[in-house]
């Protein structure tokens, strides 16, 4: 059983015109061959009557009638003592006959003429037969030949009519998994318009579905955020307040905790937030991703300094792109964020800004001790921190990054650095370039 349409369209449509061609093929060639079976038999009785009229004498053979199809006029004048297969010849009664002569078979139109004498014209039945055999032929060739133009005119329309659903399957494929984008009915062809709408309003569905999650999501970090606001602020009354050394031991765990919920919780509104965000480009106003790398590393400068990391530029050229500044800048901070975290005292981080061609590249090289090979493929997943995770984060940073590059219609990858048997990360990300 075929299973693609494709194929099941053409083998049927093949079918039907082979056996049609076949069909055809059979009963023009058979009516031809009649025909010119009696074609030729006209013929005889034209000669004969020719022969008769004394139009047309010969001795005892005439050939130069048609010298082709090996028509001979016998006369029984001519053998008076005829025996054998010319004896049988003669007793045969006037008119169209089979009969053999010289042992082969031939075709005979025996006359009697006014005086009595009677005549033959004959023609060898293979002579017939073969000519007839070839203008048989003759009008089967052209069937034939149009057999492999309709193939071809086939494959050709059945490509084309299946065409527009193919271009469908690829419109899909090719989305990004948040594109909730309605299929276009318009130029479908009308069969496919009930499995558009389908899709359409699944489509729909899906993007209603994953606007409440986000809704949720966002609405829950947010009202999160006044009650651990309040925590922390009762934590830190508590600096003031006389304790037992222990006890101040705990307090400082309970900030520190209290300090990774409020960073899960910006976390998980940044990820709300982007997601929420308008996601045609084009209206986006021109940013200078350079500026706006160069006031992120200076946030995180006195942080680098204090733990003894050298963060700074190792190439810095103007950059224009189309996004939001705040956006941009929480790429740039989630990454320096991760570089610094994973690096170690008197490691460095070096963030390159800079356009190359139609894109304008960020690049952040750490040298700590990258990602194991096996999680390189995972690290942009929402939540997912890996086996040795260092400090208080979320797990969210990465997908956040991917999340925004994506929306901006830019790439983002992540390498280990090996050269010069140095470790690191390297995050390149590439963006559309804009222009002033
Ligand atoms: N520069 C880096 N060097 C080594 N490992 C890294 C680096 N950047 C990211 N990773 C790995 O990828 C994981 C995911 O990073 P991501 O930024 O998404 O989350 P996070 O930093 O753990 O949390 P968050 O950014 O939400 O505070 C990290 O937990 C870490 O294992
Ligand atoms: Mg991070």
């Amino acid at each position: 059983m075929i299973k693609s349409l494709r194929g099941r369209l053409f083998a049927g449509l093949t079918a039907i015109i082979l056996l049609t061609g076949l069909i055809g093929g059979l009963f023009a060639h058979h009516w031809a061959f009649n025909e010119a079976i009696e074609m030729q038999d006209s013929v005889l009785i034209q000669i004969a009557s020719l022969v008769q009229a004394g139009s047309l004498t010969g001795g005892r053979e005439l050939h130069g009638v048609d010298e082709d199809a090996e028509v001979w006029l016998i006369d029984q004048a001519a053998t008076p003592q005829a025996s054998g297969d010319e004896a049988r010849l003669w007793s045969v009664k006037d008119g169209l006959a089979l009969a053999t002569r010289k042992g082969q078979p031939i075709r005979v139109l025996l006359r009697t003429r006014p005086d009595g004498t009677r005549f033959a014209v004959a023609q060898r039945t293979s002579v017939r037969d073969e000519i007839a055999s070839d203008m048989a032929f003759r009008t089967v060739l052209p069937i034939a030949a149009l057999i492999p133009c309709l193939l071809l005119v086939t494959a050709i329309v059945v490509a084309r009519s299946l065409r527009p659903m193919v271009r469908l399957a690829d419109d899909l494929d090719g989305r990004r998994a948040d594109d909730m984008t309605l299929l276009p009915a318009g130029q479908m062809p009308s069969e496919l318009h009930p499995f558009i709408a389908s899709i359409n309003g699944l489509l729909q569905r899906v993007g209603l579905l994953m606007d409440q999650q986000r809704r949720f999501v966002a609405d829950a970090a947010h009202e999160l955020r006044t009650p651990i606001t309040a925590l922390s602020l009762q934590a830190e009354n508590l600096d003031a307040v006389d304790l037992p050394a222990n006890a101040r031991g705990r307090v400082v765990a309970l900030r520190q905790g209290i300090g990774r919920t409020r960073h899960l919780l910006d976390q998980l509104l940044a990820l709300a937030r982007q997601d929420a965000g308008q996601d045609d480009t084009r209206a986006m106003p021109v940013v200078k991703l350079d500026d706006v790398a160069k006031e992120v590393v200076a946030d995180l400068l006195p942080e680098a300094t204090g733990r003894g990391v050298d963060l700074g530029f190792a190439r810095l050229e103007p950059a224009l792109v189309r996004g939001e500044a705040v956006i941009l800048a929480a790429v740039v901070r989630n990454l320096l964020d991760n570089a610094l975290r994973f690096t170690p005292q008197g490691g460095r981080i070096d963030t390159c800004v800079y356009r190359d061609g139609d894109a304008a590249l960020l690049q952040i090289e750490d040298s700590g001790p990258g990602v194991a090979s096996a999680e390189l493929g995972r690290i942009f997943d929402p939540f997912f921190r890996g086996q040795r995770p260092a400090g208080d984060g979320a797990g969210l940073g990465l997908s956040i990054v991917k999340r925004i590059v994506d929306r901006l219609e830019g790439t983002i990858e992540a390498v280990n650095l090996a050269e010069g048997g140095r470790s690191g990360l390297r995050v390149l990300v590439k963006l559309p370039g804009a222009d002033a």
